[in-house]
């Protein structure tokens, strides 16, 4: 059986990723991975946020030292995240996975301001990264703030983080833009090598108990799959790129409609948390044995199978779709009104 398949240009053993997540925040985690068969790891993100409390760190302690106060280094906190060396420890550990990983290790950056991308997505691509995955985690909460603004902002980050590195660059985007698949095609057009689809939001709680904003990440369920992998049909024949369904993976049969859909890859997050780094054994063999059911020799030979036909008419292929779940929805339901 040949599980290979082809991402970003990279030739993956097989088609199961781990997502950046808890899990792959130390060697250990990675390496425990790695041994139960996924086929590259994306590192947990580097965050804006803590680029720019270093730089900030870094500029302050220069003028400390150079008014000769340096037990002024005293009053910066010690959490990982805001004490001096939170990007170095990062760019050690994109170093330390590599070495201890005979599978790529993709870096991936949060953010969403345009500044400052470039210096980093070069640096951790000196690390070693096989690529870098950017996660434009931007959220205008205003009222001001256009469609088109987001959009420039998204392709700006992209064309300079591409023409800054060697190594292919992916996008992990959010589901909620208005036109999905012009924007796709943009970031594409603008040097990206890849589309993971969909981000998942972490969205804040609110306790009636306690009368709290509770923040909080819930784990995926299995029917999340379905926006990314109908957006991943849609796509899969309209944009020469390639495609990672992220969100929803639980079961060997969630990696297989990924691949009919026309993913190249699927990256699980949520299934490892829940149930151990074993999970991806589960996740491989059984997705050999669903290949080997039902008559096929490889991943390639599924990929795409259901996914929308160049000249079908995709928005005809979502309201079918629609309609058709309404319908039977009624039927299953309607009686019980
Ligand atoms: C606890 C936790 C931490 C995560 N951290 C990151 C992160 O640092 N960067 C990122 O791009 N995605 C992060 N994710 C999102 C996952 O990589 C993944 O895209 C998402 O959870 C959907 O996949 P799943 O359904 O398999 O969980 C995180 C998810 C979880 C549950």
């Amino acid at each position: 059986m040949d599980l290979t398949t082809t991402y970003l240009g990279l030739t993956l053993r097989n088609p199961v990723v781990a997502s950046a997540s808890p899990m792959t925040q130390d060697v250990d985690g990675v390496r425990r991975l790695v041994d139960a068969g996924v086929s590259a790891v994306v590192l947990p993100s580097l965050f804006e946020e803590q680029v720019r409390r270093e730089e900030v760190s870094d500029t302050m302690l220069q003028e400390v030292h150079e008014g000769s106060f340096g037990e002024a280094r005293n009053y910066f906190p010690d959490s990982p995240t805001t004490s001096l060396g939170g990007v170095r420890a990062h760019l050690s550990l994109v170093e330390r996975a590599v070495q201890a990983s005979e599978v790529p290790v993709i870096a991936s950056l949060n953010g969403s301001s345009r500044g400052g991308w470039t210096e980093i997505a070069t640096a951790l691509a000196g690390a070693g990264a096989a690529a870098i995955e950017l996660n434009i985690y931007a959220v205008p909460g205003d009222t001001y703030t256009s469609g088109a603004e987001v959009e420039k902002r998204h392709l700006d980050i992209v064309a300079s983080v591409c023409s800054a590195v060697s190594v292919p660059v992916s996008v992990k985007l959010s589901p909620f833009f208005s036109a999905t698949g012009a924007l796709a095609q943009a970031i594409v057009n603008a040097g990206a090598q890849g589309l993971v689809l969909f981000n998942r939001f972490v969205q804040p709680d609110i306790d009636p108990v306690r009368i709290a904003v509770v923040p909080n990440v819930h784990l995926s369920s299995r029917t999340e799959s379905r926006v990314p992998m109908t957006w991943i049909a849609i796509l899969r024949n309209q944009i020469r790129t390639s495609f990672a369904g992220t969100t929803g993976v639980e079961e060997p049969e969630d990696v297989a409609a990924y691949l009919l859909a026309g993913a190249d890859v699927v990256m699980t997050a949520s299934a490892l948390l829940r149930h151990g780094p074993q999970h991806a054994t589960h996740l491989v063999t059984g997705l050999e044995g669903w290949l080997a059911e039902h008559g096929y020799d490889s991943v390639n030979a599924v990929k795409g199978l259901l996914s929308v036909g160049r000249h079908q008419d995709a928005e005809g292929y979502e309201r079918t779709g629609y309609v058709a779940a309404l319908r039977k929805a009624r039927q299953t339901y309607g009686s019980l009104t």
